[in-house]
């Protein structure tokens, strides 16, 4: 009997994927090539650089906030594979996770590289051995990869990836980021927090391109105020590794006098490629584009019938959230539902502190498409909650269609936006107009708060403003 469909990957789109699929009443396999299932998400990307990030903020608060909140704990002292322990615990727990649900859902999985060989036929390879499973239909859900920079060698010890940077085993006394995107703010600041001198290199000149200009702008000074040091349109030619300290070239982005910047670690955090290798893809005449990325239809469907194509693999921001829902999309679609995914409100975050969370439309975009907006701002310095707690950096964003009121776009700079956004989602979701928000009672003192305010402030009426 053939599977109704193999899912090649188990990351945060294959795995959901399946698990809807079976649900769905489908018979189900999951092609995996690692020994753990989850993907980058939960191995190497989103759950052991947010463990990181949780402890290495709590070091930090232990050395400046405690005393000041009358906790005295003495110096805090860095058990730094203490923590990496605490890291792999919560990386374990996420992984098994997936293995027991897999179970559940009673999906039988392979590990083994995946290559289609045909429509409808996945061969499983491992240790030398290859078996062929049958389906009805194949989802590639493989994910992406690191992108290398040309004449820099990532030896995941001293020139490292995200991958390398999760796992040193001594804080280096200085490191070279280069990319001023997620990955290396997030991964600068662990480092930096646990001692680092951390120095990023951009190629352009702001930080988080894509983000909203205004908050990212309020936001690289924070940054910099933390100890950061950024120097922005600029690029990293090479990187000599012979010598016991990296020597990076780094010139001007235009071209110029290229000038010398040691190091001891150098983090190469310049995006990320889709991953596709050994797939199959052309035999199968899967069609990719020139970015390398499989390309589908609106039901995620590709140039091959019954294969389809969800995650980092495909075009759009390579998030774990945006390839869950394509994953139950997809699964639905094969249900003869109408699966769909609505890319105008996918929330996006930056997990510093404070934190940098955004869904919908920038002010950059909106200008752009000629769309009149109204903004509403409120800073959390004026924020009761924010006041006692000590975190009063940052600011709500409203952007609301200065017409019909309705929620283009929120940027939220602060203390726990990652979760503040979620409001900010299902209101746009809702098609919500500002004063909607507005008028929803939000409890107090909360964080939250803030987003009513600046909701209020769109129409000009901000009570504590
Ligand atoms: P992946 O998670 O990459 O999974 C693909 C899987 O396919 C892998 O397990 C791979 O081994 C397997 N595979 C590949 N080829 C084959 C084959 N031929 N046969 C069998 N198996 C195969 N996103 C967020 O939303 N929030 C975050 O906080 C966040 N943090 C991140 C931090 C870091 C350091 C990194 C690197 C990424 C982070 N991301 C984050 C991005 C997120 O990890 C990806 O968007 C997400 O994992 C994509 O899911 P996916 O299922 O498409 O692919
Ligand atoms: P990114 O695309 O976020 O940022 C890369 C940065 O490098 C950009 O600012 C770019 O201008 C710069 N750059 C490119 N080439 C350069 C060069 N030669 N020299 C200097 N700078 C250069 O990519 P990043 O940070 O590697 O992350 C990869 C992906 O992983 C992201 O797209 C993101 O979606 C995902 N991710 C998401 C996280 C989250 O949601 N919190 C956390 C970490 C990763």
């Amino acid at each position: 009997m053939p599977y109704d469909l193999v899912v090649i990957g188990s990351g945060p789109g294959g795995y959901v994927c399946a698990i809807r699929a079976a649900q769905l009443g489908m018979k189900v396999a999951v092609v995996e090539k690692e020994k753990t299932f989850g993907g980058t998400c939960l191995n190497i990307g989103c759950i052991p650089s947010k463990a990181l990030l949780h402890a290495s903020e709590r070091y930090e608060e232990a050395g400046h906030m405690l005393a000041r909140m009358g906790v005295n704990v003495g110096t805090p002292k860095l058990d730094l594979p203490a923590m990496m322990t605490f890291k792999d615990e919560g990386v374990d727990g996420n992984v098994k996770g997936v293995a027991f649900l897999f179970k559940k859902n009673k999906i039988d999985s392979y590990i083994g590289a995946g290559r289609i060989t045909a429509p409808g036929k996945v061969e499983v390879a491992r240790n030398g051995k290859a078996e062929t499973l049958d389906a009805k239909a194949i989802v590639i859900a493989t994910g992406s990869d690191v992108a290398r920079l040309k004449g820099i060698d990532i030896d995941e010890k001293r020139i490292v990836s995200s991958t390398g940077a999760l796992v040193l085993d001594k804080v280096p006394e200085r490191l070279l980021v280069v990319g001023a995107g997620v990955i290396g703010l997030e991964l600068g600041s662990v480092w930096r927090r646990l001692g680092s001198e951390v120095i990023v290199v951009e190629f352009l000149d702001r930080i988080l391109p894509g983000m909203d200009a205004d908050v990212c702008r309020q936001f690289q000074r924070l940054l910099q105020k933390q100890g950061m040091t950024f120097r922005l349109s600029s690029k990293v030619t090479g990187v000599d590794a012979s010598g016991n300290r990296l020597k990076a070239q780094v010139e001007p982005a235009a071209g110029g006098t290229a000038e010398t910047i040691e190091a001891d670690v150098v983090l190469v955090a310049i995006g990320r490629v889709p991953y596709t290798t050994g797939l199959g893809l052309e035999a199968a005449g899967v069609a990719t584009d020139e970015r390398g990325r499989v390309v589908v239809n609106r039901n995620y469907e590709t140039s091959v019938h019954d294969i389809f194509a969800i995650g980092d693999v495909i075009a759009g921001p390579m998030l774990a959230h945006k390839a869950e829902e394509e994953g139950v999309a997809v699964a639905e679609f094969l249900d003869g539902q109408a699966g769909h995914v609505n890319y105008d409100v996918i929330p996006n975050v930056v997990y510093t502190f404070p934190e940098l969370a955004s869904v919908g439309k920038t002010e950059e975009e909106l200008k752009a498409a000629g769309v009149a907006y109204n903004v509403g701002k409120f800073p959390f310095t004026a924020n009761g909650r924010a006041k006692v707690n000590h975190t009063t950096d940052g600011f709500v964003k409203i952007l609301a269609d200065a017409k019909t009121d309705r929620v283009l776009g929120v940027h939220i700079l602060g203390a726990d936006a990652g979760n503040m956004i979620a409001e900010a989602a299902i209101a746009m979701e809702f098609g919500a107009a500002a004063e909607d928000i507005a008028r929803t009672c939000h409890a107090h003192p909360t964080l939250p708060e803030a987003v009513k305010e600046a909701a209020l402030a769109v129409a000009g009426r901000a009570i504590n403003m």
